[in-house]
């Protein structure tokens, strides 16, 4: 009796030494734990060999073995495929023993048994969340032993560990994997959003290089005509006004056309650089809007590569637009400082200001193109903003000879 509950206790502390493993263990390390744990438990009964199965996506496959010198490894089989008895027996999700629980057609089985010298076996299928999930068992060469009921008891406590640990496993997988899904996702829709700004520049550079090489000409023409016209002799007096009203109309006309086609992509970039673009773009901005911008510039800008200097200026163009449409100011100011190794852009007015974190969570059009435009060219945008307080915008790059 005395020696009984000695084992008892024992068997007890064993147990609480595995579940405090099996507490913290790293879904990575489960596996490793299991296969310890089944090397403890047959030291600790006694057990030739300990075997312990997972179902994966091809079935229920045997992928541990512990056993005592002498003894071959369970096979890594695929249970289905092999003892299709066994693993009838292990969907029930309840306790079995062999070969006192196998029916008379569990041929294989039984001749598994004989063939191998299996005395007993005794297997407990691991469940979670009301699926077996996976089993482990406890054979016997050397004798039979009837797995008196309380041992049953604890090792189905045993599987309760074992079955906790191989779902935060399969958790952990899941988890992984829709991380990784989901990053590639990202990386598409980042790679698809930089063929769009590809697409979206060369569009705009087609249409203005026709709004300037031919619209532009053509009103031009159209103004010489009208003015040649109007000086014609036998033009009757009362035409003449009109007349010159359309020509001067014709000439804001050709003005417009102009000014819209350099605002869809500015040749002054590819001609006189980053740095009169931005001048030009900055006084047209101010007699567009009637909003005084002041314009700084520190260094010269010959060596920016052409990918830099154009996004720098869409993201110049569109801070002003944000200004004209959202900060209800009369003054703004613009900086942009270029030294070999770095360019920093400033754009800056005293305005309303906005929320910038909810803005970060939710940005606009304007906004979420500004920062993806800066990622490509790998540097980074700053928004120093909050209501009332004004609004600076920031592009630092730092340029190391490459494109950066
Ligand atoms: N300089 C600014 N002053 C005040 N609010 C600003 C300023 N710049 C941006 N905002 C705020 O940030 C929001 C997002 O700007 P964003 O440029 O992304 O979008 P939008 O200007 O509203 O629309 P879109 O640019 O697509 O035409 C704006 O709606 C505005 O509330
Ligand atoms: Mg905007």
């Amino acid at each position: 009796m005395a020696s009984h509950l000695k084992e008892q206790l024992a068997f007890e502390e064993f147990l609480s030494q595995l579940s405090s493993v099996f507490v913290n263990v790293k879904p990575i390390e489960v596996d490793s734990r299991i296969k310890s744990a089944l090397q403890s438990i047959a030291k600790f009964l006694n057990i030739d060999r300990t075997g312990f199965g997972e179902v994966t996506s091809e079935g229920l496959l045997i992928l541990q073995s512990y056993e005592l010198p002498g003894l071959s490894p369970m096979p890594r089989v695929i249970l289905e495929q092999e003892f299709p008895v066994y693993m009838s027996l292990i969907q029930r999700g309840e306790v079995f023993r062999m070969p006192e629980d196998l029916p008379p057609e569990a041929s294989r089985e039984l001749d598994y048994c004989s063939s191998t010298g299996l005395l007993s076996n005794l297997t407990i299928p691991l469940k979670s969340m009301g699926r077996v999930v996976g089993g482990f068992s406890l054979e016997l060469y050397r004798r039979r032993v009837p797995w008196p009921e309380e041992l049953v008891h604890r090792l189905c406590l045993v599987g309760e560990i074992f079955s906790n640990a191989i779902e935060r496993k399969r958790t952990d997988i899941e988890l992984r994997s829709r991380e990784a899904s989901l990053s590639n996702a990202h990386d598409e829709l980042r790679q698809l959003a930089a063929k769009l700004l590809h697409a979206q520049e060369e569009e705009r550079r087609r249409i203005a290089r026709e709004m300037h090489d031919d619209w532009t000409q053509r009103l031009a023409l159209l103004g010489i005509d009208v003015a040649r016209l109007s000086n014609e002799s036998e033009i009757p007096a009362r035409m003449r006004e009109p007349l010159l009203a359309m020509q001067s109309e014709l000439v804001r006309l050709a003005e417009d056309v102009h000014a819209l086609s350099r605002q869809l992509h500015p040749s002054i970039l590819d001609d006189l650089g980053l740095v009169e673009a931005l001048r030009s773009e900055c006084s047209c901005f101010s007699r567009r809007e009637r909003i005084a911008v002041e314009y700084v510039a520190i260094g010269g800008d010959h060596e920016l590569p052409k990918e830099i200097s154009l996004c720098i200026y869409r993201v110049a163009q569109e801070a002003l637009r944000n200004i004209a449409k959202h900060a209800a100011v009369a003054e703004a100011k613009v900086s942009l400082q270029v030294s070999p190794s770095r360019l920093l852009l400033r754009v800056e007015d005293k305005g309303i200001g906005f929320d910038s974190e909810s803005m970060r969570s939710q940005p606009g059009l304007g906004l979420s193109s500004m920062i993806e435009r800066v990622r490509l060219i790998g540097a980074e945008l700053t928004v120093l903003t909050s209501p009332g307080c004004g609004t600076v915008l920031k592009v630092l790059i730092t340029i190391d000879g490459s494109t950066r």
